[in-house]
């Protein structure tokens, strides 16, 4: 007995229950998930000619391949089921992804989630700034461009962030464009739990991973470096020196005023990592 038979026997409540589901959660036409409605991959390459030889060799095409339960109805994991598409060919009753999609984002992403919601790189997609923004995966992933879904290029970023881009074009800025550092070294463009969707959970502990040096301890600790490196130095790009937000000596100007402070404070010649007793005692 078949899934099919064991539904309309409980066809009342099975009815009731079914329509309020589909009015709740599917859009009209939306292609369904269940496996019974799949039509299989041949049908679809029936029709679309050339999506074989190319689907087939992209990563997902690989994970899918002959020998795995996938193969037979590969095209519908992602596309949804062609059941209706089949019979009455159109955009509108099939899941479709890319710039010229016109399924909703919720529908598009929940087909790619289906598979990926326990991957431990997405898990804090529900909530961040780009799911928020309502962001679709096939704006960042493709799945027949290619053999490699994912594209860690920062131009992949720079399409919609070209403050960023011209950032990393200023006179001091972190190596983005020679490759040595990514916006995925810094980022997961599928949120964290940290602002800004950095990768760890306060700034500092991001700069130390590369920039070990500044971790101290120190004897002599300065309490802004302490606090947020973020303070003194922005991340993409400057036009003062080493990515400080603001030339010395105002930076330090800031907060040191008066006659609290040496005026030797701000001297450059002095080095300032932090470790040095205070060289600049007043003489
Ligand atoms: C009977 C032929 C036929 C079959 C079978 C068929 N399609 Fe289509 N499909 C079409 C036609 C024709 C269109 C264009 C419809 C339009 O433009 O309104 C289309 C459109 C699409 C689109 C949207 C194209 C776009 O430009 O965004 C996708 C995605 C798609 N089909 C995927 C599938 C998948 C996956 C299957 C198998 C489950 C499938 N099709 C089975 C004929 C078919
Ligand atoms: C039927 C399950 C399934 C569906 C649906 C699916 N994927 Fe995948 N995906 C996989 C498998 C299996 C791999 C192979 C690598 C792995 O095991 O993570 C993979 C790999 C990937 C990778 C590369 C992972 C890596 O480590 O490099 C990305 C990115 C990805 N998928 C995105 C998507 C997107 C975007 C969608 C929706 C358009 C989608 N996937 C739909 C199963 C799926
Ligand atoms: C803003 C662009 C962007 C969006 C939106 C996006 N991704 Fe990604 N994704 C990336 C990038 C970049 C990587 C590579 C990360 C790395 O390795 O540094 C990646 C990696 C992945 C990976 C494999 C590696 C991992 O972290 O486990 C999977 C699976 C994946 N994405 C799935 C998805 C799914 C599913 C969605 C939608 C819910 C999605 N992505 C939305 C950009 C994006
Ligand atoms: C892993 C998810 C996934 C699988 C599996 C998949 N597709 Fe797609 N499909 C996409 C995405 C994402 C796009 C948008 C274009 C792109 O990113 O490459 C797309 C686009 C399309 C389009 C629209 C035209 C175009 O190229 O933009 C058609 C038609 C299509 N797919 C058919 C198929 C067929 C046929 C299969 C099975 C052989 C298949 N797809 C398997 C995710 C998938
Ligand atoms: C399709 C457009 C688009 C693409 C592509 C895109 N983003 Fe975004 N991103 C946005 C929007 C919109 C926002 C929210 C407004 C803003 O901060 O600019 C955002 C915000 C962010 C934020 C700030 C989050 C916060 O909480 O302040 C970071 C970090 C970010 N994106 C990183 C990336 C990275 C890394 C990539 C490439 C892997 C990327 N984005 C690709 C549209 C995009
Ligand atoms: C060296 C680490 C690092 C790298 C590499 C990096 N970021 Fe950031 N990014 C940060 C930090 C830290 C913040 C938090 C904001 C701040 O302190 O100014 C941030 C903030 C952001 C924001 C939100 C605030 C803003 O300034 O608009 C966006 C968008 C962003 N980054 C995108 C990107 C993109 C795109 C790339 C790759 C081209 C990238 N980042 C590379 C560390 C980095
Ligand atoms: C993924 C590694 C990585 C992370 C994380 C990182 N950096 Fe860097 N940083 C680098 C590299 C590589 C350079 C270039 C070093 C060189 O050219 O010798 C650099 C250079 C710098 C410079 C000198 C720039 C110049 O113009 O000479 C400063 C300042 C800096 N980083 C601050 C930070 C801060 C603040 C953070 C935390 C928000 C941070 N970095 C996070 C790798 C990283
Ligand atoms: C009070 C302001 C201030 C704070 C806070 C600060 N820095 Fe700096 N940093 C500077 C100044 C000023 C320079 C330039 C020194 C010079 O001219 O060589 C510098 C230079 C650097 C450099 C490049 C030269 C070198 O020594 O490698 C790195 C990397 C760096 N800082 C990392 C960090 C990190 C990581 C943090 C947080 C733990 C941090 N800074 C916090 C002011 C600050
Ligand atoms: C965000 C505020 C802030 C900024 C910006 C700042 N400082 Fe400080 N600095 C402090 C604080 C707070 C102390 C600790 C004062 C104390 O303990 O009496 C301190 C202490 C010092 C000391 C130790 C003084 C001593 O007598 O031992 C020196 C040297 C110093 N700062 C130099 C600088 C330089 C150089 C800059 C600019 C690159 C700078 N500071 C930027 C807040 C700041």
């Amino acid at each position: 007995m078949d899934s099919r038979q064991i539904k309309t026997r409980g066809v009342f409540t099975g009815l009731v229950l079914a329509l309020c589901i589909f009015f709740l959660w599917a859009g009209p036409g939306l292609a369904s998930d269940d496996l019974d409605d799949f039509i299989g991959a041949d049908s679809c390459l029936g029709c679309h000619d050339g999506y074989e030889e190319k689907f087939d060799h992209t990563l997902h095409g690989r994970a899918f391949s002959k020998e795995t339960s996938y193969y037979e109805n590969r095209c519908e994991y992602c596309h949804g089921s062609g059941d209706e598409h089949e019979d009455d060919p159109s955009e509108d009753n099939i899941v479709t992804f890319g710039k010229d999609g016109v399924s909703e984002v919720d529908d598009r992403n929940r087909q790619c989630l289906n598979c990926h919601d326990s991957n431990r790189g997405i898990a804090m997609w529900q909530g961040s700034r780009h799911q928020k923004e309502d962001m679709a995966c096939d704006s960042c992933h493709s799945a027949h461009k290619g053999y490699d879904p994912v594209d860690r290029s920062p131009e992949s970023c720079y399409t919609c962030h070209l403050d960023i881009k011209v950032d990393s074009l200023k006179q001091s800025r972190h190596p983005i464009r020679e490759g040595k550092v990514g916006c995925g070294s810094c980022h997961n463009p599928h949120g964290t739990m940290s602002d800004h969707m950095i990768t760890d959970d306060h700034t500092n502990d991001l700069c130390f991973k590369c920039h070990a040096d500044k971790r101290g301890p120190y004897m002599f600790e300065h309490s802004p470096v302490e606090e947020d490196c973020s303070i003194c130095h922005t991340p993409h790009g400057s036009r003062h020196k080493k990515l400080l937000v603001q030339r010395t000596p105002s930076l330090c100007q800031n907060c040191h005023m008066g006659s609290h402070t040496s005026p030797r404070a701000w001297d450059q010649s002095a080095g300032f990592n932090g470790s040095n007793p205070s060289n600049l005692l007043p003489i």
